[in-house]
């Protein structure tokens, strides 16, 4: 099968695919943190931008849309702060839920039982009504399936790979064809491999690809009447994929908060995840008609966030040492502020 078929199937199998099993796989007992999963002071700078960015909007019904929510933990996050420092422009937000897993839902409704009322779920995109607000997600375009490709430097020509079993284990293998409108989907993705970076490129170069993240980020835009769409993820811009130390692509497992060498190995039992690639979102809301804030940091995007808080400290509460040591795990550099980055378009 094609690699994304795998990939798929892995994470997303009803019952026993690794996003299906149980929601501990993201925190301290799971497999790898995400920021949300590792400072409550995640939802409360994310919160308090939207807020900022809804209250700049026209007046009238709110909406704060979430993908990828998981277990809903940075959806209570973010509308406690909202209940307890912006309690009027609460009362005027909607808080959707974009789940396509009746699974997840149950988690996200176990967890969210005190903001029932205000909080609404759709299973896709296409069924919000048009949304005049924010449209948010952590970690979820990485999640989305991806194809491989490997440069093939005999035949100039990129090979999709696929998965196949060979003595009772998953193994690598090219597939005859691609399955998937490759050269489309690589020109849509940025991807432009000029002649003279074609007769360098090593043999065996992997780059990925998802068609179900454009598509994703693509729909997302079409919704937003007016606000923002918001990301924050591991990610490169499309040329950065390119980049010699990247020849084996960016498709990575965790377990128990390490990587795993293999990525076939245990499907269901560990993460698997791609660099989400900032190029290809781009092109994809831009066609849709949004404009582009320059891809920043968490780091610097949250610092932005910190530094308004300051010179609004009382409607965000005080910096106390618990605050400040979360604001490190979140932007330090060498832990979360480098990795992840932080994607804007918005619909003025
Ligand atoms: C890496 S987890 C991030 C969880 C959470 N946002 C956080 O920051 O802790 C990715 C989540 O996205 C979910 N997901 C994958 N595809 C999705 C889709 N098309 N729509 C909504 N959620 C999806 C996965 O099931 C998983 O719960």
């Amino acid at each position: 099968m094609p690699f994304v078929q795998f990939m798929e199937t892995a994470l997303y199998c009803p019952k026993i695919g690794y996003y299906e099993r149980t929601h501990e796989v993201v925190g301290r007992a799971g497999d790898f943190y995400t920021s949300a999963s590792a400072a409550p002071l995640f939802a409360e700078l994310v919160a308090f931008q939207c807020a900022e960015w809804l209250l700049g909007l026209d007046d009238g019904r709110l909406m704060l849309v979430e993908a990828g929510a998981h277990d809903g933990g940075l959806a209570r996050g973010i509308l406690c702060w909202l209940k307890e420092h912006r309690a009027d422009l609460f009362k005027r937000i909607q808080y959707w839920i974009v789940e396509p897993s009746e699974e997840r839902k149950a988690w996200q409704k176990a967890n969210l039982d005190e903001f029932a009322g205000q909080v609404w779920w759709v299973g896709a995109l296409q069924d919000l009504p048009p949304v005049r607000g924010v449209i948010l997600s952590n970690e979820l375009v990485d999640a989305l399936p991806v194809h491989c490709l490997a440069w093939n430097a005999t035949a100039r020509k990129w090979v999709e790979l696929g998965v196949g079993i060979e003595g009772g284990r998953f193994i690598w293998l090219e597939l005859p064809q691609p399955t998937f409108d490759s050269s489309t989907e690589m020109r849509l993705a940025g991807f432009e491999i000029s002649p003279g970076l074609e007769s360098i490129l090593p043999d065996g170069f992997i780059i990925e690809i998802s068609p179900a993240a454009r598509q994703w980020w693509g729909s997302a835009a079409v919704k937003l009447e007016r606000g923002y769409l918001l990301t924050v993820d591991y990610g490169l811009a499309a040329e950065q994929m390119l980049a010699p130390q990247r020849s084996r692509g960016t498709l990575r497992s965790y377990k128990h908060h390490r990587l795993v060498a293999d990525v076939l190995e245990n499907p269901g039992e560990q993460d698997i995840t791609a660099h989400i690639n900032f190029t290809q979102l781009q092109i994809a809301g831009e066609e849709a008609g949004l404009k582009t804030d320059p891809v920043l940091s968490q780091e610097r995007f949250l610092g932005q966030i910190v530094r308004q808080t300051l010179a609004n400290s009382t409607c965000f509460g005080g910096w106390n040492s618990k605050r400040a040591q979360q604001l490190q795990t979140l932007t330090h550099p060498e832990h979360l502020g480098r990795p992840f980055q932080v994607m804007v378009q918005h619909r003025p």
